[in-house]
């Protein structure tokens, strides 16, 4: 059983603890959480029937009963935030991306090891089981070996105040570019090599980017992926294998693989226990009584992953400059 602290409570918050409130664990009780301002920690623990309330991250870090901190704020501020609960001896399982660099992450990572505790990404996605299908599937090349990808997701984000800051991490690239990005390092393998970066500014600030096209190759599989957080774009990644297509019907959490090719029309469909943010929370929970970092999104899966982040940006601004 382990005591979860929540630090920002924002709207992934919000549904993180609609989540735990309705798969109702007795192996993860949602024990506390933590707000800038003490009023609205108060109403949190009231409408979720926590145990504490604190007013600041500090004070939710110091409470001794805690076993997990789970970080979500803006990415911006991960660093510091998961910082501030290894150094009170807490593991973390902190949203992604887990922070904006790949220097912050070995820093975090190397805190973590140094204190002997579990620090986690948060890429909920990896740990449900349509993912660990999906992973197999790919592996068996039911339809021969895969030639391209090409993953799409957009939705309409600008009237969310962090996606349109700088100061908060603002961008599609750190919000939405990381599902399809860790998707495809994930069944294709790490070996990336970018060609292509086309980032669409937005009209409010040029330095954050609003639309962005990527052909990137993993493991020497073409990729184009489009991602947008002005408009709507089908959330979707279609594989075309060298004997018909898989398409995935969602880049984030997959509901749906189809298998298409000239006498094959199949579907595999799943379903989570709650919605699949519950996968991540029991696993970790496990990790913590094994005392043992969970393989699905490991420390060398969050490096690459911003790693991969660093170098679109700098590709980008090579391309610019
Ligand atoms: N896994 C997913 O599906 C998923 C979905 C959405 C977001 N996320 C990730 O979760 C993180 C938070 O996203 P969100 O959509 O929940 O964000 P949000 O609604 O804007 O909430 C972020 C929270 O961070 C805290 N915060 C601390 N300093 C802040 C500052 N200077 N300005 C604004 N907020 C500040 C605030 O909590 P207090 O006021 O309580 O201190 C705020 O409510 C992001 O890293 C995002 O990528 C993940």
């Amino acid at each position: 059983m382990i005591r979860i602290g929540l630090l920002g409570l924002g709207r992934i918050s919000h549904k993180i603890a609609k989540t735990l409130t309705k798969l109702n664990s007795p192996e993860l009780i949602l024990y506390a959480c933590g707000s800038r301002e003490l009023s609205k920690a108060e109403d949190f623990k009231n409408k979720y029937h926590l145990e504490k309330a604190y007013g600041s991250y500090e004070e939710l870090c110091k409470d001794e009963n805690i076993d997990l901190i789970y970080v979500a704020t803006p990415h911006v501020f991960h660093h510091d935030n998961v910082i501030l609960a290894l150094e009170n001896n807490k593991h973390v399982l902190v949203e992604k991306p887990m922070c904006v660099s790949l220097k912050e992450g070995e820093e975090l990572f190397s805190l973590a090891k140094e204190k002997h505790l579990l620090l986690q990404e948060a890429f909920w996605t990896r740990f449900t089981p349509s993912y660990s299908y999906l992973k197999q599937l790919i592996d068996l090349k039911p339809l021969g070996n895969i030639l391209s990808v090409d993953a799409s997701f957009g939705l309409y984000l600008e009237n969310k105040s962090r996606m349109v800051s700088k100061a908060l991490g603002g961008g599609v690239l750190l919000d939405i570019g990381v599902y399809p990005l860790n998707m495809l390092l994930g069944i294709l393998g790490k070996n990336y090599s970018i060609q292509a970066v086309n980032f669409s500014p937005y009209k409010g600030d040029s330095s954050i980017d609003e639309n962005d096209q990527l052909l990137i190759s993993f493991n020497d599989i073409p990729c184009k992926i489009t991602i947008s957080m002005n408009q709507y774009i089908k959330d979707e990644a279609i594989i075309t294998c060298e004997h018909g297509t898989i398409i995935l019907d969602r880049n984030n959490l997959v509901k749906k693989i189809h298998l298409k090719a000239k006498n094959i029309s199949k579907t595999f469909k799943f379903k989570e226990i709650v919605n699949g943010y519950e996968c991540q929370f029991l696993k970790m929970n496990q990790a913590i009584k094994d005392n043992s970092p969970l393989d699905e999104m490991s420390r060398d899966d969050s490096l690459t992953l911003l790693r991969l982040l660093d170098d679109i940006r700098n590709f980008n601004k090579k391309q610019n400059s």
